[in-house]
């Protein structure tokens, strides 16, 4: 067998499971996409019949609000049928169990998986075994990648900055069990990001070697000084031992982002949070709706980017099917 690859023979994307290997030019590509999608704050989202032949499953077997009916309302706009699946996917149950319920689900004409489980390498042992006309999308695989969230991360630091070379982003908090990190990581190494920042105590720093490139930060103020973009991240207490779990009061007391700490930053600076947010532990409640929160954007641009994914991964399909 040849060795995964997202891409088809002639190199367009079939599948999204990381965002390792894309190019800035690929990744722009997507983002000029997603901007298609996007309509002002009132008006009707956009929508259109683009993926009306299309059956899109998202198999989720962790919890999820925000990138769910994000991808659920994505295929919907485009005017797909979409099937909601909670089911265990996980290598845990590798072998026929999980292939006897894509192939089910295949023989229901599904085209697209959108997959989300805690075990790494599920997303690609089911993008191995589907038939040539289908797409797997990840919408997030354990601590190790997330690549429509670093897509919207990267769509939203573009409308607010208008590019990436020149801006210092700063990534703080849980960095080392973030798969949110880890695509942000590689969207903006791609896309050459000025300074990238990873801002953690020690505890929840990645491995030495990990993430080359980024500059390491061992104080949030070390870590945020004329900071562009701060991206803050959960504890993701789901994949730590008990015992390793900071206490809140005193995680927020030194690495919170609080109003005063902000100052830190670049008057301009726009601060971002994957959702969901813990309000007084990694951020003030005050600086989560505050002027500098791009937040909800984020969400808005989930959508977005999810569509231009859709369509991305389909269009791939109809050239292979003889169009070219
Ligand atoms: C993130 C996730 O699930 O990886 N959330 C999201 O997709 N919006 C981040 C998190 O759970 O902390």
């Amino acid at each position: 067998m040849l060795p995964f690859s997202q891409f088809d023979a002639d190199g367009r994307l079939r599948h999204l499971i990381t965002l390792e290997g894309l190019s800035g030019e690929q990744i722009r590509e997507l983002l000029d996409r997603a901007q298609t999608h996007l309509r002002r704050p009132g008006e009707p989202p956009a929508r259109s019949r683009a993926l009306a032949d299309v059956t899109v499953a998202n198999i989720f077997t962790e919890p999820s609000t925000r990138t769910r009916s994000s991808f659920e309302l994505a295929a919907r706009r485009l005017g797909a049928d979409v099937l909601n699946l909670e089911i265990q996917l996980s290598s845990r149950v590798k072998g026929e169990t999980v292939l006897d319920t894509i192939y089910t689900l295949q023989s229901m004409a599904v085209d697209v998986f959108v997959v989300r489980d805690a075990e790494p390498g599920v997303g690609q042992y089911v993008a191995e075994h589907v038939a040539e006309h289908v797409s797997v999308l990840s919408a997030g695989e354990a601590h190790l990648s997330h690549p429509t969230q670093g897509l919207l991360d990267a769509l939203t630091i573009l409308q607010y900055k208008g590019g990436f070379r020149d801006l210092v982003v700063a990534v703080v908090g849980d960095v080392r069990h973030s798969r949110v990190a880890r695509s942000a990581h590689q969207v903006f190494t791609a896309l050459e990001v000025g300074e990238l920042r990873l801002v953690a105590p020690d505890a929840l720093m990645p491995d030495p070697g990990e993430m080359p490139g980024a500059r390491r930060c061992a104080t949030l103020e070390e870590g945020i000084a004329h900071a562009d973009v701060i991206m803050m991240l959960r504890i993701q207490k789901e994949r730590m031992a008990q015992a390793a779990i900071p206490d809140a009061h005193d995680y927020f007391a030194r690495w919170g982002l609080n109003k005063q700490r902000l100052k830190l930053a670049r008057p301009e600076a726009i601060v971002m949070h994957p959702g969901p947010m813990n309000r007084e532990v990694e951020i003030a409640s005050d600086v989560a709706d505050g002027p500098h929160s791009v937040i909800r954007q984020q969400v808005t641009n989930g959508v977005a980017v999810r569509m231009a994914v859709l369509e991305t991964v389909i269009a791939s399909r109809h050239q292979r099917r003889g169009g070219r």
